[in-house]
């Protein structure tokens, strides 16, 4: 199932679209009971049932204003689950629902959205939110991008580790034989970034515009556990020299020594995923990183981090065609062959396990498996303009953030594309987050 961009979507369409984003949410949460719902597992994120209630009120906001015309709207947003008013450490002490309960709001608010669709001039008319289907878009990529964050929390979780629902098998994928630590060569020029797209983008994806670049090489893969292994082999944690000043003094005040979720055991350092605990494979990116570790590394490595503008060159850069895609692969979404994302693998791959998921310059993985940190802050590209709502990107423009890009095996896949911007505080380690290291030539 795909979001079809560029064409306003069919009411059967938009029906079958959000029953399958409900029917992932509820098999995410399925095995939670009331307890595991509304205590607060960690300060970082809200009680889940936060979660699902924010879901079904962002849905009431933004599509029942459009359909019925009498919902709260905007000043809605100012409730329970208003993000601003409640922050996530606070959302424990809220008056939040029962599981029941929680469920039976969600399923009211797609009942009346459901019964309003056959009434609605999809085709938008003059609404620059109904047009092309844009609103239906963000709606679902919100619940999509709640459920990654469900996801966190249920790696976060307290008492029993979640049962996760891994129905899923990965292609076995033969190592591509370039070994772990390959580059591959991006020859500069000048790159039309971003979109125009108004029909599922998020506006901080938004204008297209030129951008020069040098030369430069970048990895073929993620950085693996493997070589994150020979870092902290190194001393990688302990020398100041690889870190910056803000980066060793968070790792000191923190007393990092290796990613978040590994634990030494007596026999070497151990991860555990949910509810698996198994030595650390060597194989697999590196997860849970944040971005001072991220760029501790690459300076260790004698490498850097990637900018933004170069991981989306060599992620959708087509010389031959002289255009970008809008994946790694081509203009077509993810299928379970060229990408491991969508969740229900409930873990990263092996790198090189996607050869059909190659850039045309050469690199593999940029979608699915970890987010990708980059040097960049989180900024308006030229040109920007807002839309629909500050909340979303605007007020989170500045430099206490870094952009990271190319969603994790726990995205849901519509919920990624080429250009997509996700972003982050450099000391944040929850996220399904690694890299890859560039330089320049
Ligand atoms: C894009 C992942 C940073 O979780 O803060 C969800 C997504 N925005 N509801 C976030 C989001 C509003 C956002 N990130
Ligand atoms: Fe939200």
């Amino acid at each position: 199932m795909s979001l079809h961009p560029g064409r306003p979507l069919s009411a059967s369409e938009i029906a079958e679209l959000l029953l399958e984003a409900r029917s992932r949410t509820l098999l995410l949460v399925a095995p939670l009971d009331d307890d595991d719902l509304r205590i607060q597992h960690d300060p970082l994120m809200s009680p889940i049932v936060w979660d699902l209630g924010h879901i079904a009120h962002f849905e009431e906001v933004w599509l029942l204003e459009n359909i019925e015309g009498d919902a709260p709207g905007r000043e809605g947003l100012r409730g329970m689950y208003d993000p601003f008013r409640n922050p996530r450490a606070t959302r424990a002490g809220l008056d939040l629902p029962r599981r029941r309960d929680a469920f039976a709001y969600m399923g009211a608010v797609r009942e009346r959205v459901l019964h309003g669709l056959s009434d609605l001039d999809l085709a938008g008319g003059s609404s620059r939110l109904l047009r092309d289907g844009f609103v239906f878009r963000m709606v679902l990529q919100h619940e999509y991008q709640h459920d990654e964050t469900i996801l966190q929390t249920l790696q976060l979780k307290q008492g029993t580790p979640y049962p996760a629902p891994r129905a899923v098998g990965l292609p076995a994928g033969p190592p591509d034989g370039s070994g772990d630590a390959a580059m591959v060569r991006v020859e500069g020029g000048r790159f039309p970034l971003g979109t125009d797209d108004e029909s599922e983008a998020y506006d901080n994806e938004r204008p297209a515009h030129a951008v020069e670049l040098s030369s430069f090489e970048i990895d073929r893969h993620p950085v693996t556990n493997a070589r994150w292994l020979e870092f902290m082999g190194d001393g990688g944690y302990d020398r100041p020299e690889v870190w910056s000043d803000a980066g060793w003094a968070w790792r000191t005040e923190a007393g990092l020594e290796a990613p978040k979720y590994w634990a030494r055991r007596d026999d070497g350092w151990w991860q555990r995923v949910m509810d698996v605990e198994r030595p650390v494979d060597p194989s697999r990116p590196v997860c849970h990183v944040g971005y001072w570790e991220a760029d501790a590394f690459a300076r260790w490595a004698g490498k850097r981090l990637p900018t933004e503008a170069e991981w989306e060159v060599a992620a959708l850069w087509d010389p031959a065609a002289g255009r970008m895609r809008r994946y790694p692969w081509g203009d077509d979404p993810p299928t379970p062959l060229v990408a491991n994302i969508d969740q229900l693998a409930f873990d990263t791959a092996p790198v090189g396990a996607y050869p059909a998921g190659a850039s045309p310059s050469g690199c593999l993985g940029m979608i699915g498996d970890v987010w990708e940190w980059t040097s960049s802050p989180f900024t308006g590209y030229p040109g920007y303009e807002t839309f629909p709502y500050p909340e979303y990107s605007e007020v989170f423009f500045g430099d206490e953030y870094r952009v990271l890009r190319g969603g994790s095996w726990a995205t849901r896949a519509g919920a990624v594309r080429g250009t997509f911007r996700n972003w982050d505080y450099p000391i944040r380690r929850q996220i399904y987050s690694g890299l890859r290291c560039a330089r320049h030539v």
